[in-house]
C-alpha cells in the first residue's frame, strides 16, 4: 500500500526549527513513521518553463517529503487571494473580510490542476491520496479528470460554517460539487460535518443519509475525525525541554511570578485582541495580581501580505503597548509579546513553565495548542487550560475552564479562577483531559481516517475496484499503518 498525503505547507525535516501552523506539526510524527510520501509546496515559485517542478525530494523517516515549486503566475492569486482572502475568512465566519477577484479564483483552480498533474508521478495502482485542507478543495476533481480511480480522501482542518456563511464564497457551488470527487471527506467536529450536509441538501438538492451522499462522482462518505497530537512525543519534549537554555532563561526571569501563556499565529480567528483586553481587565479588577502574574504571548507573524493580517499586527502592537503602559512598572511587564516562532521542544518547555494556558479563538477547527499545553504539564502540579468554547478542542476538553471569547469581563474572571485553583482540582481536570488526549491521539486519527478511506472507496466502486487494498504481504493498508504506528509509538515509552 502506498499513501500520498498532500498539503500546501509541509514540515521540513529539521526538528529544531519553528513550524508554522498546527497542520504541519501534527502530521510530521505520523507521516515520518508510516512510510508515507508527503507532497506540498516548497514555498518557492517558478514560471512554467521548467519541466520538473519538484524542487526537492528528501527522505522523511520511512517515507519521503516532496516539495513542489508552484507556478509564479498563479501563486499570489491562489495563496494570498482565493485560499486566504476568500475561503479562510468564510470558513471562520468572517464574510466581512472576503476579498477575491475572478482572477484569484482562476489561479486557485490552476494551482489545484497543477498539483493534480504533479501527483501523477506518485500514482501506482495501489496508491491512496489524502488531501489536507482548504487550499485543495478541487484537487480531487482535477485528479478524477485525469482518470484517477484510486481512493481520494480529504480532511478539513478548519471549521465548516453554516450554509449562509459558506454561500458568501464566490463559486461556492462549483467548489463544493468538486469536493464530492473525494471518497471520504473528514471534518474536525460533528457540527462541521452537519453544516456541510445541510449545504448539500439545501443548495445542491442532494440526499444525505447516514453520512453518505451520491453525486456524479459516485458515493462519498462524510464524517468527523477530531485531530489529535502525538501525546507521548509531546510529553517527552516537555520533559527534555527543562534543560533548554531558552526555557531556563524564561523560568529565571519570572522571580516566582506566575505565568500565563498564549501561542498563536497572528490571525483574526485567534481572538488575540480580546485576550489582551481580558488581561487588561484582570489587572483592573484585581490590582493585587499585578506583579504576581504576566502573560507570555507568542504571536508568530502570518500571511503578512494580506491587508487584514497587516492591520491586525498594527492593532495588537498598539494594544500591547497601551496595556503595558497602563499597568507596567519599571521592573515588571504585564504582557511579554514576542513576534517569532519557537521549536516544538522549546514550546513544550514554555507550556510546562506556565500555570495557565490561554487558548481563546473566536473560531478554530481544533486548536492543537490547547492539546499540547495539556500534554506538556507536570502531572504533580499541572496548570489550568482556559479554552474558548468555539475551538473544536472544547468538544473533547470539557474539563478545561471554558470561556466565551467575546465576553472580556467573563474571561478576566475565569483567568482569576484559574490562578486561584487548588492543586487537587487542577490534577482532576488535567487527568480527565489527558485520558481524552490519549484516546484520540494523532496515531489513532491517522490510522482511522485511512481505514475509513479504504472502506469508503470500496463502497463507492461498482464493479469492485482494481484497487484491491492488498499488498505484497497480503495485509490491508490500514492494518499495516496501525502496525507501523503502534511499533513507532511503543518505542517512545
Ligand atoms: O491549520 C490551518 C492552516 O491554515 C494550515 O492549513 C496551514 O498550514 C496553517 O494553518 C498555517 O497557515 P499558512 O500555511 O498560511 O502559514
Amino acid at each position: 500500500m502506498d499513501l500520498v498525503v498532500v498539503s500546501n505547507r509541509v514540515a521540513r525535516a529539521k526538528p529544531n526549527e519553528p513550524m508554522t501552523g498546527g497542520l504541519a506539526a501534527a502530521l510530521l510524527p505520523v507521516v515520518e513513521k508510516s512510510g508515507t510520501i508527503w507532497v506540498g509546496s516548497s514555498g518557492r515559485v517558478r514560471d512554467g518553463a521548467f519541466k520538473d517542478s519538484f524542487a526537492e525530494i528528501q527522505s522523511l523517516g520511512t517515507g519521503a517529503l516532496a516539495m513542489l515549486d508552484l507556478p509564479a503566475a498563479h501563486y499570489g492569486g491562489y495563496y494570498e487571494g482565493f485560499a486566504n482572502s476568500a475561503l479562510w475568512p468564510a470558513l471562520h465566519s468572517r464574510t466581512d473580510l472576503i476579498r477575491a477577484t475572478q482572477d484569484d479564483y482562476e489561479s486557485y483552480r490552476e494551482v489545484n490542476a497543477f498539483m493534480a498533474r504533479a501527483l501523477m508521478r506518485f500514482r501506482k495502482p495501489t496508491t491512496a491520496f489524502w488531501v489536507q485542507d482548504y487550499h485543495f478543495l478541487a484537487l480531487g476533481a482535477e485528479m478524477r479528470e485525469l482518470g484517477v480511480t484510486n481512493p481520494l480522501g480529504f480532511f478539513l482542518h478548519t471549521p465548516w460554517p453554516s450554509r449562509n456563511v459558506i454561500s458568501g464564497v464566490p463559486h461556492h457551488r462549483e467548489l463544493i460539487e468538486a469536493m464530492l470527487a473525494y471518497n471520504l471527506i473528514g471534518f474536525q467536529t460533528d457540527e462541521d460535518c452537519e453544516h456541510f450536509s445541510d449545504y448539500l441538501r439545501s443548495d445542491l438538492g442532494l440526499h444525505v443519509e447516514n453520512g453518505l451522499v451520491t453525486s456524479r462522482y459516485g458515493m462519498s462518505r462524510l464524517a468527523a475525525f477530531p485531530i489529535g497530537i502525538d501525546v507521548d512525543g509531546f510529553v517527552a519534549h516537555a520533559v527534555r525541554a527543562a534543560a533548554h537554555p531558552d526555557v531556563s532563561r524564561l523560568r529565571k526571569s519570572l522571580h516566582g511570578e506566575r505565568l500565563a501563556i498564549g501561542v498563536d499565529r497572528v490571525d483574526y480567528s485567534k481572538g488575540l485582541v480580546n485576550r489582551i483586553r481580558a488581561f487588561d481587565r484582570l489587572f483592573e479588577m484585581r490590582p493585587s495580581l499585578k506583579r504576581s502574574v504576566s502573560l507570555l504571548q507568542i504571536a508568530t507573524p502570518s500571511r503578512e501580505n494580506i491587508e487584514a493580517y497587516g492591520n491586525l499586527q498594527d492593532d495588537l502592537s498598539r494594544l500591547v503597548t497601551e496595556v503595558n503602559g497602563r499597568h507596567g512598572e519599571v521592573d515588571w511587564t504585564p504582557i511579554r509579546y514576542l513576534s517569532k516562532g519557537f521549536s516544538q521542544t522549546v514550546l513544550a518547555g514554555f507550556y510546562r513553565s506556565a500555570q495557565v494556558g490561554v487558548v481563546t479563538p473566536l473560531h478554530d477547527g481544533m486548536n492543537l495548542v490547547a492539546k499540547e499545553y495539556v500534554a506538556a504539564q507536570n502531572p504533580i502540579d499541572p496548570g489550568v487550560l482556559v479554552l474558548s468554547k468555539f475551538a473544536g478542542a472544547a468538544k473533547e476538553l470539557d474539563t478545561a475552564l471554558q470561556v466565551n471569547p467575546h465576553d472580556i469581563d467573563g474571561m478576566a474572571r475565569t483567568l482569576a479562577t484559574a490562578l486561584a485553583m487548588p492543586a487537587p482540582e487542577r490534577r482532576m481536570r488535567w487527568e480527565a483531559m489527558m485520558e481524552k488526549l490519549r484516546a484520540g491521539n494523532i496515531q489513532h486519527w491517522f490510522a482511522s481516517f485511512v481505514e475509513e478511506l479504504e472502506k469508503a472507496h470500496g463502497a463507492s466502486e461498482k464493479p469492485p475496484s482494481r484497487f484491491g487494498w492488498t499488498s505484497i504481504s497480503g495485509r490491508k493498508p490500514s492494518e499495516m499503518i496501525f502496525r507501523q504506528l503502534r511499533a513507532a509509538t511503543s518505542s517512545l515509552h
